[in-house]
């Protein structure tokens, strides 16, 4: 079975992507030849790696009609020295400004922790599979992040914060290696209030300041009680972590059919030309991010 897809066929396809056998979902393609103008609005410090950049698309027709869904990503091209993949990590609810949850790890992501408000930068997309909220809908949701993967978490917990009667009890799980590493910390007074939510912390190695769970994020599990026979979940972290929490879900009998990642492949033209990001031969641009565990089983290599 080919799965492979040509930015041609994309085209062609008006959007709309199909692939053959259980990777057939609908993929949602943004404006993905369009490079809006943009600008650096925000910049706010999470952790000595991570910072938040608060983006607005300049002309404001094109402001007001770009939206996405929670667990797409967009690609930011930083002027002179390239263009990156991102998740988006805002409430899709809230046009006019996405945010971006920036690790410093290499050549852009550097120059782009010492850029100032005020910046110039173009944003394509959005681009990929998302986290399909609406399915679980009347269910219980487990959102589960390690580290880095809250950032592209984020957008879907605003989501169940914003359609809450959709949902039944959610439970959003995070774990780090340090306290230090934890982010948007600002915001967990919120979540924990918010009616039916509630957020367990952990991290693998405390300071002295850390009084709360010390453990791995599968030790979570034992504290929560939850009828799994009517509970989806979003998993996204390293993909070392995927392995450990989808199989303790599956464990407790939660189908691997209603649990969801993003595998987050090195990426570089985020529309199927550059076959950077494949997986066998699936493009995880094109096809992906977000995919069912099933599927990623059935991904020869994916994990
Ligand atoms: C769909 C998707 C969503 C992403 N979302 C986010 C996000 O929300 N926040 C964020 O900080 N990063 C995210 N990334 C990773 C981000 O794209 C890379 O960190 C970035 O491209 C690195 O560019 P650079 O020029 O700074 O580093 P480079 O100079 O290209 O590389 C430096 C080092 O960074 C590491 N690296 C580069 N790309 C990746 C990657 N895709 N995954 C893991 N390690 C990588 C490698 O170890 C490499 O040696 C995402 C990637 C994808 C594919
Ligand atoms: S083919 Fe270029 S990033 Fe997927």
């Amino acid at each position: 079975m080919d799965l492979s897809l040509k930015y041609q066929d994309v085209l062609s396809d008006n959007k709309k992507i199909k692939t053959g056998g259980r990777l057939n979902r609908k993929t949602d393609l943004g404006n993905f030849e369009k490079t809006y103008k943009s600008e650096i609005t925000g910049i706010i410090e999470l952790t000595p790696l991570e910072k938040l950049f608060q983006i607005q698309i300049i002309d404001q027709d094109e402001r007001e009609r770009f939206s996405f869904k929670p667990g797409q990503f967009l690609m930011l091209e930083v002027p002179g020295f390239g263009e990156i993949p991102l998740s988006i990590s805002s409430s899709p609810s809230r046009r006019g400004v996405v945010e971006l949850c920036i690790r410093k790890q290499g050549r852009v992501t550097k120059f782009l922790h010492k850029m100032q408000r005020g910046a110039s930068v173009g944003i394509k997309g959005p681009f990929g599979t998302h986290f399909p909220m609406e399915k679980f809908a009347n269910a219980n949701v487990l959102l589960i992040a390690g580290g880095l993967g809250l950032a592209a978490l984020r957008s879907a917990i605003y989501y169940v914060e914003e359609n809450r009667n959709m949902f039944k009890d959610i439970f959003i799980m995070y774990g780090t290696n340090d306290p230090n590493q934890m982010l948007f910390t600002y915001q967990y007074e919120t979540w924990k209030k918010t009616d039916g939510i509630k957020l367990f912390t952990i991290v693998q190695n405390p300071d002295k300041k850390w009084s709360g769970r010390v453990g791995l994020i599968t030790d979570l599990f034992n504290e929560i009680v939850i009828d799994t026979s009517n509970t989806h979940a979003i998993v996204c972290g390293p993909p070392v972590m995927f392995k450990f929490v989808c199989n303790k879900l599956n464990d407790l009998g939660i189908p691997m059919e209603n649990m969801f990642v993003s595998l987050e492949r090195r990426m570089h033209c985020g529309m199927g030309k550059c076959c950077r990001c494949n997986v066998g031969s699936t493009y995880t641009c094109l096809s992906g991010p977000v995919f069912d565990y099933w599927t990623v089983m059935n991904l020869k290599e994916a994990i």
